[in-house]
């Protein structure tokens, strides 16, 4: 897996609202070559693009995700809760998220993101929606499941297993989700997780940094790329 270094975190980080196409457009403009977004199926079954599972912190919406058609999902407000310059931003499906990418040539990780008992059939639906993308991407999840339906889906899409602190069965938990890279909390990363991982030639990605010694810390280590709230500490150069 050929990572980005730095990979603008739910779209394009603090700058702009997140999981947004207004977002991409911003990580794009910085010269980001790779960002990162979470998916989740609406009550229709139609992947969309959000982080928490509730609609009340990121958009203009009220209850659950999982609760409302993507019809109505995409008619909410996803920017003005980040700042009123961004009012009006449509909370976007999956689908028009890998399509811009694609267009603005931004190397995507889809986190996988199922609403709690959601995890096969999330894997499943995104990992399907993705691999119609024609852009380069890899999909990741905190769940073993969701990345294991995902696996099923279909099989050639690259997988990364999604922890906070490395636990000490990470080898068996990414072969059972027959992933290639880990991604991992940086604060939770202790030396010894992060020297095995290393050791056993597995890519390792950190989130979330938003320090540049931070991050030139981490890569020094030989860790492959960061997701970061602040892409605008580096040149487009350097990512
Ligand atoms: O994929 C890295 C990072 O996005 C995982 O945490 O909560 O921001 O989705 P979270
Ligand atoms: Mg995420």
């Amino acid at each position: 897996m050929d990572y980005p270094r730095i990979i603008a975190h739910r779209c394009g980080g603090a700058l702009a609202p997140e999981n947004t196409l207004a977002g991409l457009r911003l990580a794009a403009r910085l010269g980001c070559r790779g960002v990162e977004f979470d998916a989740m199926l609406a009550a229709d079954g139609v992947p969309v693009v959000i982080h928490d599972e509730t609609l009340e912190r990121t958009t203009s919406g009220r209850g659950r995700v999982v609760g409302m058609d993507s019809t109505r999902f995409v008619q909410l407000d996803a920017g003005g809760r980040h700042h009123p310059a961004f009012a009006g931003e449509p909370a976007p499906t999956l689908d028009e998220v890998l399509r811009l990418c694609a267009t603005l040539g931004l190397w995507a990780n889809v986190e996988i993101k199922p609403s709690v008992g959601q995890e096969v059939v999330t894997g499943r639906v995104v990992a399907r929606h993705a691999a119609r993308s024609p852009g380069k991407l890899l999909l990741s999840s905190f769940s073993v499941e969701a990345l294991q339906a995902a696996a099923v889906e279909v099989a050639q899409l690259p997988r990364a297993l999604l922890v906070e602190a490395v636990p000490a069965d990470w080898q068996q938990r990414l072969n059972a989700s027959d992933a290639i890279a880990l991604h991992a909390s940086a604060r939770a990363l202790s030396d010894e997780a992060l020297q095995a991982v290393r050791a056993a030639g597995i890519p390792l990605a950190c989130y979330t940094v938003n320090r540049r010694d931070e991050a030139g810390r981490l890569f020094a280590l030989g860790v492959s790329a960061v997701f970061t709230d602040r892409p605008d500490l580096w040149a487009a150069a350097e990512m």
